[in-house]
């Protein structure tokens, strides 16, 4: 009997924290580590940091709130959930399925670059000839970017190494992987921060990320400023598709919903802010200009590392090291989000849930879009692009995270019974404490927010200038 549950049984997290960590993991990424300081500076500073934090607080938390108790209520990943609620909610599922597969092919080819960059750095430690030895940052990007063959094996390793973990399962793979890359990736950060915050004329960087600047709110500013801290928001929260209903569906039933909800995003929030704190101080002190993208991770903070002397490749590779762990934990919950649902599948004509085949089935599927979008070197090497975007990162990035993320939290607001989430979150007896806030919210706020942060993810993709 136990055999047979077992068998039938995509996994379970063991314990709170483990699943805290998983969850942590996966909000905690390249979003975080870039996105967020960059936005947070060109959008108003600390007014920029009010505004997401009461988005985190109205749409985050309510959103992510819905999306946990639907994974563990019916025990489905993204579709079966959907398709539980009705089949005619199906194609809202497939949605949530896609995003995660699109997303992939590029998280997976930037992971490949931390890793390149890593080891370049240790290179540089010991003098190798394999490191960036002091060479133009932009050149050595460049040169690594249009390497079609170097990109794509650095993706692939990449790739291998989140299939690696998912094949572990829950508990043994993604709970206790995190469990330990976490922590890990926390200690990094804050030797990097204790070096960046102490550089000569570091406090330019604070100044750049903390000062009020109101003049980004004037006129319709506002609409701008709010649509890009709500699409970071829900970016950085792995909200609107796949991830948080997979990994509610493998919270035990006793444990509190209310309290994890709140939890991710005040840590997640935190951790962005700590990123900045890592980078800005440091990109300022050398005398630049914090970039947009790719660019400012790569070429940016490269050039902070060759100029801070012979300890320039330790931060270096801890910066380098530390991103890829960023990324690697949110890669496996993408990865994950997608084999819950071919385990569903296999479950729902009767078979086995076959963890290790889907695993490793959807990352073969991966290693093949990583590669292409790697060979695209971030339009380095001339092929067509498309939707008036200038990379094929753009391209998929516009349709996952610019249409199918807030599409999806949008229909997660609107067809989710409050019933649902209620009867979930007050199981074994806890309270559902923020019940009269959390029906308020997930009605009234969470779908205006969300058609707003859509049209401002439009916007800024298409330069329609809708706001301005
Ligand atoms: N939250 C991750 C980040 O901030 C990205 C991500 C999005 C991960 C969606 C999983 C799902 O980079």
């Amino acid at each position: 009997m136990e055999k047979k549950q077992q068998e039938n049984h995509k996994g379970q997290f063991g314990s709170n924290i483990g699943f805290l960590m998983a969850a942590v993991g996966s909000a905690v990424g390249l979003g975080n580590l870039w996105g967020f300081p960059y936005k947070m500076g060109a959008n108003g500073g600390f007014a920029f940091l009010v505004l997401y934090l009461i988005l985190v607080v109205l749409v985050g938390y309510v959103i992510l709130m819905t999306e946990l108790a639907l994974g563990r209520r019916t025990g489905k990943g993204v579709v079966g959930a959907y398709e539980t609620l009705s089949k005619k909610y199906a194609f809202i599922g497939w949605m949530g399925a896609i995003a995660p597969w699109m997303i992939l092919s590029f998280y997976s080819m930037l992971g490949g670059y931390c890793i390149k960059y890593a080891i370049a750095n240790l290179g540089d430690l010991f003098g190798a000839g394999w490191g960036v030895n002091g060479q133009d940052s932009g050149a050595f990007f460049g040169e690594f970017t249009s390497d079609m063959l170097q990109t794509v094996i650095f993706s692939l390793i990449f790739v291998i190494l989140t299939v690696l973990v998912v094949r572990g399962g829950v508990s043994g793979g993604i709970e206790k992987f995190t469990s330990i890359a976490m922590p890990a990736l926390f200690v990094m950060l804050v030797i990097v921060i204790i070096r960046s915050v102490t550089l000569p004329g570091a406090s330019a960087g604070i100044e750049f990320m903390f000062k009020p600047d109101w003049s980004a709110f004037e006129g319709t500013g506002w609409i701008t400023v709010l649509s890009v801290a709500g699409g970071q928001m829900f970016f950085s929260l792995s909200l609107g598709m796949a991830i948080m209903i997979a990994y509610g569906s493998y919270i035990p039933k006793e444990q509190s919903l209310e309290r994890s909800a709140l939890v991710i995003p005040f840590a997640d929030t935190i951790i962005a802010i700590m990123a900045g704190l890592a980078t800005m101080p440091a990109i300022f002190a050398s005398g630049l200009e914090p970039g947009q993208g790719p660019g400012l991770l790569f070429i940016t903070l490269q050039t902070v590392f060759n100029s801070m002397g012979k300890f320039g490749p330790i931060f270096g590779f801890l910066m380098y090291g530390l991103v890829f762990i960023a990324a690697i934990t949110s890669s496996i919950s993408l990865l994950e989000g997608i084999t819950a649902v071919a385990m569903d599948k296999a479950i729902e004509k009767g078979k086995k849930p076959n963890r290790k085949k889907y695993a490793t089935m959807l990352g073969i599927s991966i290693a093949i879009t990583a590669s292409l979008v790697s060979i695209d070197g971030l339009g380095a090497n001339g092929f067509p692009q498309f939707f008036g975007q200038s990379t094929w990162l753009d391209s998929i990035d516009l349709i996952s995270e610019g249409i199918l993320m807030p599409l999806g939290a949008c229909y997660c607001a609107i067809v989710i019974p409050t019933a649902w989430v209620d009867e979930e979150v007050t199981l074994n007896g806890n309270k559902f404490r923020t019940k009269r806030f959390y029906d308020f919210c997930i009605k009234f706020v969470a779908p205006v927010m969300m058609v707003i942060i859509l049209l401002g993810q439009l916007d800024s993709f298409f330069g329609l200038g809708m706001f301005s």
